[in-house]
């Protein structure tokens, strides 16, 4: 069987990262694309000449043309600008929206069969924007958020309890943003609710509280690290983690931001939800029920969605 296409949209910081996890991961023959001419050859050569010492065989190309994106069968998209110290994810929004609209049309022409993974920010409205403008089936349109979030919020839950982080499960709705929903009541470690574990003294709710804060902050303190750009690391293996579940049809629930049709009460929109992702795609939207604080927190999440799916369509109109 031949190997499967994977096609990076973006050849930045997350772009190389992800070609080096593709690559370690023996995923598939890997194509990465970008408007600046050189850095994804330079790129993709330099992940070739590590494939003798790692051990993995793979192709790795650059192009700056669409037409080597053509049959993908993954795409994976950060192209536009990440952000600096004191800028929201919204503050990117204008640029990346016509970058989006771009990359949409250039995936429709030679990429219309693909499973495509969106990572470029404000990331719920990108989706969005990219998933009308490829006119791919919703199922195969679908945004990186949730992995993160969760994984750092288990991140920090592991760190809190002195516990491997692979016992840790944390479940975080919502959109990506200051909004988002982490779900302290479904999230366990090796099964246990963290509530329980406040009872039984592992941690308290304040601490529990400084977690969750610290989770909805997440980006925001790497940005302020980092000073020049925003985080690739911990990206780049969220959204690996969901093309592997695509390619390999292991049918992973994650979280991931997902056109909802009527699912929690939301139409017409992506949002941060789990999701079953196998070879059809995006193949179930998971329902959980919400408490009345979850339920007006996660509201909130797509009331900010929304605004900001408005402000993309009066830009789209030539409105300010
Ligand atoms: N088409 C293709 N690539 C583009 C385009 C375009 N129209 N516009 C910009 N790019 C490329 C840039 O040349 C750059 O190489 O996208 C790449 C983005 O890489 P970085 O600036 O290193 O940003 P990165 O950290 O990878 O983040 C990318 O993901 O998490 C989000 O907020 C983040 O929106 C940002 C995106």
């Amino acid at each position: 069987m031949a190997r499967k296409k994977i096609a990076l949209i973006g050849s930045g910081q997350i772009g190389g990262t992800l070609a080096l996890l593709a690559g370690i991961k023996e995923l598939g023959d890997v194509v990465m694309f970008d408007v600046v001419d050189g850095v994804p050859q330079g790129k993709a050569l330099d992940i070739a000449e590590a494939s003798p010492v790692e051990g993995f065989d793979a192709t790795f190309s650059g192009a700056s043309d669409y037409k080597a994106i053509k049959g993908a069968d993954v795409i994976i998209v950060t192209a536009g600008i990440p952000r600096k110290p004191g800028m929201s994810r919204d503050d990117l929004i204008a640029t990346n929206a016509k970058v989006m609209d771009a990359v949409g049309k250039g995936i429709k022409k030679y990429a219309p069969k693909a499973f495509v993974i969106c990572i470029t920010n404000p990331l719920d409205v990108m989706v969005y924007v990219l998933q009308q403008a490829s006119g791919l089936p919703e199922s195969h349109v679908v945004g990186m958020a949730g992995v993160l979030d969760s994984a750092r919020f288990r991140y920090f839950l592991a760190e809190e309890f002195k516990v491997s982080v692979e016992d840790v499960t944390g479940f975080v709705l919502g959109g990506h943003g200051d909004t988002m929903v982490p779900l302290v009541r479904y999230s366990s470690v090796a099964g246990i609710p963290l509530p329980d574990l406040v009872k039984k003294g592992w941690t308290t709710q304040a601490k529990l509280d400084a977690i969750v804060q610290r989770t909805r902050d997440g980006g925001a303190e790497i940005v302020n690290l980092l000073k020049t750009g925003s985080a690739f690391y911990a990206p780049a293996s969220s959204a690996i983690a969901m093309a592997e579940s695509y390619l390999k049809d292991k049918k992973r629930v994650l979280p991931c931001a997902a056109y909802l049709t009527g699912q929690y009460g939301v139409k017409g929109l992506y949002v941060g939800v789990p999701v079953v992702i196998g070879a059809g795609g995006v193949e179930r939207v998971v329902e959980i029920d919400l408490n009345k604080a979850e339920k007006s927190m996660f509201d909130k999440s797509v009331a900010a969605v929304r605004g900001l799916i408005d402000v993309v369509r009066k830009l789209q109109r030539g409105e300010k």
